[in-house]
């Protein structure tokens, strides 16, 4: 989860932000089957998980997970189409299975594939899988239709609940585990691509859910990420009718789990019982991802945000009013059509007001299908670039004033990695900051211990284990 972020100030959190980067699925055990596949995942968190779908669906019949493309007569593209480098980067893998040998299946899963469909087709001919996300089911009998001899097969449904059956998922992650609770977005900013290539908001039932955090919890897992492009929209199916905040409390009371982090929240669904929630229950993280995408109302409106600048700011007050201390982090865009000095003025000054401990940012690109597309007053690349580096320099003078204030603290961390250098670890707070530290104690992966804060930087704090 830890691939670099070309425009992002920050690399330790994990939002529902597309990583430019790739990474490869992990490796699954051998089972010995002949068959193989290669799966490969751009994208966000929703992608990431998916993929562990999709790598489940395919072992569960019988195929086995390899780590180079050149050894696998199934190779999967799980791909992202948030902004156009993202998209571009897919054709540009794809391009290197021209003249693929006779028999190799290329396929393409995820938002590209839903967003451009059988035009990809067209633009990689050596490609005969089509897959989005809402088809994932039916992956196996998509390649049985392949290895039968058709040519050319497509998965395009839009609105079907398939990521919600979690059964076969093949998880990557020992103790750190996602449930998607709501698929799909309605909202309609006018730049983004999501509503197109996942679909009409739709949300999990309350009781499947907390099936699945019981599951988890059973099999050792102790930190739980609710997902979901907008998560705090959630509306449960069920007669039940949990609101969010009801189920987040239920997911945080579940024996065994111990952290329940959630993304990606949407300031207009964003009330103050999810705060209240997380008074009650320590369990629920320290965090609210909260994208504000602009400090201007007018670029707000043109967004199609559904609030202004002093509503956002209302949310960020009750926020800062809950009985501890909470990570606010957010998304932002700059060089939106029409963007003036001023609108990019009232960005910075946000940035103050807020008081983020780590934003994503990005340069407007526009996409398909889009209200903003054909808009006018583009702002060129360049300038986008300048306005880039100035948000992305302010950001890092507020994290790291913010991080400093953290030394001296005590500090309990998921150590979720080991350095080579003996006696380095790494961790992340409830409020997902990165702790590097020290320890002379072997075996620390994925367990709770208390760090001492002794340095701060931009991007991460440094401290002891504190045995
Ligand atoms: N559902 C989340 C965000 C999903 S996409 C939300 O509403 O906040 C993740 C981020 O990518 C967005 O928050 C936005 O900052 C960025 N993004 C989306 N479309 C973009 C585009 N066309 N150009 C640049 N950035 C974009
Ligand atoms: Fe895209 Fe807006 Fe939906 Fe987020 S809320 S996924 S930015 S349309
Ligand atoms: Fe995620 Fe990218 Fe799709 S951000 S939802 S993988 S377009």
């Amino acid at each position: 989860m830890s691939a670099s972020i070309n425009s992002r100030v920050d690399v330790r959190l994990e939002a529902l932000t597309a990583k430019p980067g790739l990474q490869a699925h992990s490796l699954l055990p051998d089972n010995g089957s002949g068959r193989t596949f290669y799966l490969e995942t751009f994208g966000c968190q929703m992608n990431d998980h998916d993929s562990e779908k999709v790598a489940g669906v395919l072992v569960e019949r019988g195929y086995r997970q390899v780590e180079s493309p050149d050894a696998a007569g199934l190779v999967l593209y799980n791909t992202c189409s948030i902004r156009e480098k993202a998209a571009h980067k897919v054709f540009s893998r794809l391009g290197l299975y021209r003249g693929a040998k006779e028999g190799k299946i290329i396929g393409v899963l995820g938002c590209v594939a839903q967003q451009e469909g059988e035009v990809i087709f067209d633009r990689a001919p050596w490609v005969s899988l089509v897959c989005g996300s809402a088809s994932y089911q039916k992956l196996p009998d998509l390649i049985g239709r392949l290895e039968a001899g058709e040519r050319r097969v497509t998965g395009l449904d839009k609105d079907t609940d398939e990521t919600f059956e979690t059964e076969m998922t093949r998880r990557d992650h020992p103790f750190r585990a996602y449930i998607t609770i709501i698929e799909g977005c309605d909202k309609a900013c006018t730049y983004c691509v999501v509503p197109f290539t996942r679909g009409p908001e739709r949300s999990r039932a309350s009781e499947n859910v907390l099936t699945e955090a019981r599951r988890l919890a059973d099999s050792a897992y102790s930190e739980i990420q609710l997902l979901g492009q907008t998560v705090n929209s959630y509306r449960d199916p069920s007669p039940r009718r949990m609101s969010f905040s009801e189920l987040l409390t239920a997911v945080a009371e579940t024996p065994g789990i111990r952290r329940v982090r959630f993304t990606t929240s949407h300031p207009s669904d964003f009330g103050a019982d999810i705060v209240q929630a997380m008074d009650a229950h320590p369990g629920i993280c320290d965090h609210v991802h909260l994208p504000v995408q602009s400090g201007s109302t007018r670029i707000l409106r043109a967004m199609k945000r559904t609030y202004t600048r002093d509503e956002y700011l209302e949310r960020i007050q009750l926020i800062r009013g809950a009985r501890r201390p909470i990570s606010v982090t957010s998304d932002i865009i700059v060089g939106f059509p029409g963007e003036t000095e001023q609108d990019f003025a009232d960005t910075l000054s946000l940035l103050d007001a807020a008081q983020y401990d780590s934003i994503f940012s990005f340069k407007y690109s526009p996409r398909p299908n889009t209200a903003a597309q054909h808009m006018t007053g583009a702002i060129p690349e360049e300038e986008q670039g300048r306005r880039l580096a100035i948000v992305q320099d302010h950001q890092r003078r507020i994290q790291t004033t913010r991080n400093e204030t953290m030394i001296g603290q005590t500090v309990e961390v998921l150590v979720d990695g080991q350095s080579r250098r003996d006696g380095q670890w790494a961790g992340r707070t409830s409020s997902n900051r990165m702790v590097n530290f020290t320890s002379l104690r072997p075996g620390l992966l994925g367990q709770y211990h208390l760090v001492q804060v002794t340095g701060a930087g931009p991007n991460s704090v440094v401290g002891h284990h504190l045995i």
